[in-house]
Order: structure tokens, then sequence, then C-alpha cells
């Protein structure tokens, strides 16, 4: 199923003051597609999020998932359509002194699932979400992981088709976290379920995400294929991103000058780095010493960055730079470290 937002926009009035959250925004988010929103606190995530269910009313704009413009249903057909709709969240949103299944039956009721269907349907949720031994166990005794498992189990209870993530991992350790963004992975994959989700961490986006929009101050300021996106960040907070994953620094005592220099190259393919490496040692004749390398898949695919220190002549050094900037699928960057 897939989602549209025409110039959509939010504004909160509190007290005599007013808040525009989000500024007017387009977006399409494509059926069977994985679309990440990330950007710091208050940048309008969550906003932006809730008003594809219309958990948010618009002040302005419409919101069409599938055929329906959400922004001119009535309200009782809106509260039927929501129910294709899934939605987790960071604090996972469970009933904590109930069990597991009464959890999800909880939800099943209310959207007045056949009474004699609901056990079937719960174990199989179960199954899904990999619980099938918890049924019967409080949700206060879960771990985070499987209390975000219990939520997706009850997000997906009346099989929707799109499934919005609010932080979803944001109370989870790094493993969890893993683990849950690959259940979604799988869902998405085999339910053929469009899921948003929007988060404040890199990890998520590049793991998961087929496309991604960076938002800050209520704006999308940069979008696209995830891994373009972060492989050819243009806005600031992009390349804050990326450096967050690459976390190099340029070490303070180096005081650079025209025969001393500190480079950092990114690599767009795999394998690469260290026959580029035998090669600038073999063809220049200049002291190259590492600083630093990592290498990070987004979206399955790797990018890599090296950061050197070259010193020698400096028309050496240039001639170095002119190779670099020659040399397909290596770059020289200038935003990290
Ligand atoms: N219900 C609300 N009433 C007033 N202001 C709000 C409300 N919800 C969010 N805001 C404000 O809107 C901005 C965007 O918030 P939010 O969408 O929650 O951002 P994010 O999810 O990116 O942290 C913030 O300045 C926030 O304080
Ligand atoms: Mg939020």
């Amino acid at each position: 199923m897939s989602i549209q937002l025409n110039n959509v926009s939010k504004t909160y009035h509190l007290k005599g003051r007013s808040v525009e959250a989000l500024k007017p925004t387009s977006l399409k988010v494509e059926t069977g597609e994985i679309y990440g929103l990330i950007g710091y606190s208050g940048a309008g995530k969550s906003t932006l999020l809730r008003l594809i269910n219309l958990l948010e009313k618009p002040s302005a704009g419409s919101v069409i998932v599938g055929e329906d413009n959400l922004t001119e249903l009535t309200p009782k057909a809106l509260r039927i359509r929501r129910q294709k709709i899934g939605m987790i969240f960071q604090q996972f949103n469970l009933i904590e002194s109930k069990t597991v299944y009464e959890n999800i039956e909880f939800v099943l009721k209310a959207s007045k699932y056949s009474k004699k269907d609901v056990p079937a349907r719960i174990e199989e949720l179960l199954k899904l979400v990999g619980l099938n031994d918890k049924s019967s166990i409080n949700a206060s005794n879960l771990s985070g992981g499987q209390k975000q498992r219990v939520g997706i189990a009850r997000a997906l209870a009346n099989n929707p088709d799109i499934l919005l993530c609010d932080e979803a991992t944001s109370a989870l350790d790094p493993d969890t976290t893993k683990s849950i963004l690959n259940l979604l992975k799988n869902i998405n994959k085999t339910l053929g379920i469009t899921i948003v989700i929007i988060t404040h961490e890199m990890e998520v986006i590049k793991e998961i995400a087929d496309r991604v929009g960076v938002m800050s101050g209520g704006e999308i300021i940069e979008s696209g294929e995830t891994y373009s996106v972060f492989s050819h960040p243009k806005e600031k907070i992009t390349k804050d991103f990326v450096q967050e994953i690459y976390n190099f620094e340029t070490p303070p005592q180096i005081k650079e000058t025209p025969d001393n220099q500190v480079i950092t190259i990114q690599f767009l393919s795999e394998n690469a780095e260290e026959n580029y490496l035998n090669q600038l040692y073999r063809n220049f004749d200049l002291n190259i010493s590492i600083l630093n390398g990592r290498i990070e898949y987004i979206k399955e695919k790797p990018l890599g960055f090296l950061m050197f220190q070259v010193s020698g002549n400096a028309q050496e050094i240039e001639r170095l730079k002119t190779h670099i900037d020659k040399t397909p699928g290596i770059e020289r960057v200038g935003y990290i470290g």
C-alpha cells in the first residue's frame, strides 16, 4: 500500500504560542518499501509519522493511503481504515499487567475479529515474532526486545498493509536492535507490508531503509536512496550522521602544511582499499601513514573511509591528490575528520 503526503503541514497552538512542527511537506512512499526518516530530537519526525494515520490532524494538505484520502474520511470510516495501519513505539505501549496473549487479544477484540478465530490468530502472530512459548507470561516480565516483539504482534494483528515505527528500537541495546530490525525486514519481505520508520539512529537507517529522508526544523532537507544519500551527503546534518558512524578525528597534534597533509578518501566498492593503498605506496615518493580506516555496510553495500597522513614534496602530494580524483570509485572527502 502506498502513502502520499501532499503539502501536509502541522502547527501546534499552545497558550497563544504556535509551533510549526511540520512545514508543508510532500512525500510518496511506494508499496512494499521501507522508508526511513532520520533527524535529531524535535525535528518533526513523530509529527510526520502521526499524520500518516491521522493520529494528528494536519493543519493543511492531504494524506492519501492507497486509494483513500484519509483527510476526507468520516471518523467512523477512518477508525476502520486505521486498523490496516499498524504502529509500534519506543515505549512498546503494552498493558503491563496482562499476559502476552491478552495483550494481543485486546487488539483483536477491539477490531471485532471473529471470536472463534482469535486463538489461532494469536498463535500465528506469536510464531511470526518468535514468541511461541511466551503466551502466558506477563508483559511486565519480558525483556525490552520481547516487549517490542509483542508490540509488533499487536501492530500486525489486523493484517495491516502499513507499519509505522516511532523510534521502535531506541530503548534497546545494539544486539536486540539488530534482531528487531531483522524481524521488521522479514515482515516487509514476506508480508509485503510498507514500513515507515523514524529514528535518530544511523544504525537503524543503514540497516533497513531503502530510501531515507533527513529531517530538520520540520522539513525533509535531503532525501533519496539510502546508499546515495550517505555516500554523497549534501547537508551539514546529513554529514554529521555519516561522521557519527565513522567517528574519525584528525589528530590535533598534526599541523597541516603543503608538504604534510591529512587526506580522507572514501571507497564505493569492496576490497579495493588494500590494493589501492599498495598502488599509492608504489607510485609515489611520499611517506604515507594510516590514521584511521573503517568499512560500514549501508543497505548491504560497503562504504569505506580511509584517513591517512602524507608528507614529502608538496608537488608530489598534489600529484597524489590528482591521482585519487581520477580513480573511479574513490573520492576525497572533506567533511570526515
Ligand atoms: N502535541 C504537541 N503540542 C505542542 N507542540 C508539540 C506537540 N508535539 C510536538 N510538538 C513540537 O513540535 C516539534 C516537533 O516534535 P516531534 O514531531 O515530536 O519531533 P521528533 O519526533 O523529531 O523529536 C517540537 O518542537 C515539539 O516540541
Ligand atoms: Mg519523536
